[in-house]
């Protein structure tokens, strides 16, 4: 079992998307990390433009009470701050007026785009996140049809300084085989570089990371095992 685990996608804050909507719900949400071995979690709560999006205080409010829920409860998580942005093409306007949060206040930025977003407008929003001096994080990559065709394009993006992320659930087949195939193929090619749960709740879409950690231990190095468990996050988001 890897010393750490870094849940850096899930939806824990409660009451700012369409996450957890109670501090009981997320209560639920952190027992079921700590039961599973996570040991550090970012929250990503939704950035879309237009919505009422919570504000970097609110998202350091929040993490500091759910950090004394896991103490309270003796879970022993580090819960730290984070926003999944959808991106849109004046994010440089909400970043330049300090609108949204980076993964644990570092240069690196979760960020998402549509199922169905073509190849351009996915390599736009990486050029978009990298002129504001910041290294885009890729949430999900195997939602994207144009990424799901076409594995060099991972590569492609990669190459172009993008990190790439994948579900828990994704990874060990609960979102179908296509999926969890397409995964190996990334992974074989060592290019994730994260693995989140993207949870919302504690029932359908709970944080489960544990079947993954196993997962990653029997198919791929220890190595690159702990990268993506841990490593990565220790190392690029500066946790620690
Ligand atoms: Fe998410």
């Amino acid at each position: 079992m890897s010393k750490f685990q870094v849940d850096m996608h899930c939806h824990i804050l409660p009451a700012v998307d369409d996450g957890s909507q109670s501090m009981e719900t997320t209560l639920k949400m952190i027992q079921i990390a700590a039961a599973e071995g996570t040991t550090h979690m970012i929250a990503t709560p939704h950035y879309k433009k237009d919505r009422h999006n919570a504000s970097p205080e609110t998202v350091k409010r929040l993490v500091a009470e759910v950090q004394k829920l896991s103490d309270d409860n003796g879970l022993g998580l580090t819960i730290l701050p984070g926003n999944e942005i959808m991106y849109f093409s004046d994010m440089e306007e909400a970043f330049d007026a300090g609108k949204f949060t980076t993964m644990n206040n570092s240069d690196y930025l979760l960020i998402e785009f549509y199922p169905d977003d073509d190849y351009a407008r996915i390599k736009r929003g990486v050029e978009m996140t990298q002129s504001l001096g910041l290294h885009p994080v890729l949430a999900h990559v195997e939602r994207f049809a144009e990424l799901r065709k076409d594995p060099n394009k991972v590569e492609e993006l990669r190459n172009r300084g993008a990190l790439i992320q994948v579900n828990a659930a994704s990874m060990v087949g609960e979102q179908g085989f296509g999926t969890k195939q397409y995964v190996k193929k990334l992974l074989k090619r060592e290019l994730i570089d994260f693995v989140g749960t993207d949870a919302h709740h504690y029932e359908s879409r709970a944080p489960h990371m544990e079947k993954c950690a196993k997962y990653l231990e029997s198919k791929v190095s220890a190595e690159y095992a702990e990268k993506i468990l841990y490593r990565n996050a220790f190392e690029y988001f500066g946790i620690r």
